[in-house]
């Protein structure tokens, strides 16, 4: 009985008497302020019949699971709408397009899985700030999102809030349909590396937070990327950054870039020796990648290089010692040849001679011609006669077998 006297009671007071009987059921209204409030009422849907004088709608706390497209009719008066932690999935198209003068969007806190790529459009763009922290259920609703941040008309957008989304990878060019965006927030997720085109199309930005991400470091082409936003303040703070040689190009960005980084949070996760200590100023030598360590190997370099060089020298030399004397080698070769040769007939001639005993008493001057033809037929009378055509036979024969004479 009391409550319900205090409620009438607030209720006189802070609604002008002829508006409080249009306040949806389940709200408040503040006409003087211009605000109505529905929290934490179990409601299923926007609430219906908002009245025009509205300015601030607060819906939070509910069981909205879908944001439909005539969730909101024409309001011009509405410029900020907070419908936080309501466990809404499901965005439609052209949730808000009625909202014409709708500067603040919070949608932070829900599981938004389904997002319609025309969900954030309204006409006119007069979209200022849109959190949307804590609000993407899975990576799908991210890429769903960049669509509809591509398809929305954001041109107005000045912050963004994406931060505690889980989000491990940004799709390339993301916001490169955001081009007044001031603030971008993307502190309190998974990521691990910024690529080029990350961050394209981002050319007012005045403030990026990449605190509490999982950055073990940043590579050459991040920080080029980083490079490109210009003057922007960049919070790098609160992540696990691994102090070993791979953070030296980051440290050395650190050291030199006029990029305004809040280099006092930038501290080392590991390995123990380095734990928190700031990474600018940090020396090669410190993250294990000094110049000691580098020597060895580089000469180890050198001298195989050089061995190499004069290995093809060498070679060189020795091709070209063979080819000055190529007469003189072609001489030897065919002296061998010769040698070879005569070793070869002198064998013959001797396996002949002892072997046929037919031979044994032929006389001395004729045995080569005879033993030559023996091979093949029995000795004819006259051996004269067949002279020539013995020497081709022993040409045949040594040509036949080369190697297992000589
Ligand atoms: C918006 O506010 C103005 C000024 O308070 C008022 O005249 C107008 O009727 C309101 N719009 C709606 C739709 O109620
Ligand atoms: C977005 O919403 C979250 C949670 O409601 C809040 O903590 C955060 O400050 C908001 N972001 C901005 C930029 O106001
Ligand atoms: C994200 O969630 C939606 C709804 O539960 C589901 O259909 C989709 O497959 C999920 N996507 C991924 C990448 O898990
Ligand atoms: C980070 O995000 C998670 C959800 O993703 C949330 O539970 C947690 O409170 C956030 N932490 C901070 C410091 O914002
Ligand atoms: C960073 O600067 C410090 C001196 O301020 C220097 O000793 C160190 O070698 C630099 N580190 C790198 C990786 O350039």
């Amino acid at each position: 009985m009391c409550v319900l006297a205090v409620r009438v009671f607030l209720g006189i007071l802070l609604c002008s008497p002829y508006r409080c009987l249009d306040c949806p059921f389940g709200c408040e209204c503040f006409a003087v302020t211009r605000i109505i409030k529905c929290v934490s009422k179990d409601l299923h849907a926007v609430p219906p019949s908002i009245p025009g004088y509205t300015r601030t709608v607060i819906v939070t706390g509910n069981s909205i699971h879908q944001i439909a497209p005539d969730s909101f009719t024409e309001l011009e008066n509405v410029t900020n709408i907070i419908l936080s932690n309501n466990r809404i999935t499901e965005m439609a198209s052209h949730s808000f397009s009625a909202l014409i003068n709708l500067r603040f969007l919070d949608l932070s806190g829900n599981q938004l899985a389904l997002i319609h790529p025309e969900a954030l459009s309204i006409p006119g763009s007069p979209l200022q700030e849109l959190n949307l922290s804590c609000s993407l259920y899975n990576f799908t609703a991210l890429t769903d999102l960049t669509t509809a941040l591509r398809w929305g008309g954001l041109g107005g957008l000045l912050r963004l809030d994406l931060s505690g989304n889980h989000l491990a990878l940004l799709p390339p060019g993301m916001f490169a349909h955001l081009p007044s965006l001031q603030q971008l927030l993307l502190t309190n997720n998974s990521l691990v590396a910024v690529y080029s085109g990350t961050f394209s199309g981002l050319n007012r930005l005045e403030m990026l937070g990449l605190t509490h991400n999982a950055f073990r470091t940043f590579r050459a082409d991040a920080l080029q990327e980083l490079d490109r936003l210009g003057n922007t303040r960049i919070l790098l703070g609160n992540n696990p950054y691994t102090c070993s040689c791979e953070v030296r190009a980051f440290v050395t960005w650190l050291n030199e870039s006029r990029a305004q980084v809040d280099v006092d949070a930038v501290r080392c996760a590991s390995p123990k020796l380095l734990i928190n200590a700031q990474l600018r100023g940090l020396g090669t030598r410190a993250i294990g990648c000094d110049a000691a360590a580098e020597v060895p190997d580089l000469g180890l370099q050198t001298s195989y290089v050089f061995l190499g060089l004069v290995l093809g020298f060498v070679g060189m030399v020795f091709l070209f010692v063979l080819y000055l004397n190529r007469k003189g080698m072609k001489k030897w070769i065919i002296e061998m040849r010769d040698a070879c040769r005569d070793v070869l007939e002198g064998y013959h001639y001797r396996y002949e001679i002892d072997s046929d005993p037919r031979l044994g008493h032929i006389s001395a001057g004729n045995a080569r011609a005879q033993g030559q033809m023996g091979l093949t037929r029995p000795l004819p009378k006259d051996a004269r006669g067949v002279q020539v055509p013995a020497d081709t036979q022993v040409k045949q024969l040594t040509a036949s077998s080369p190697g297992n004479l000589c």
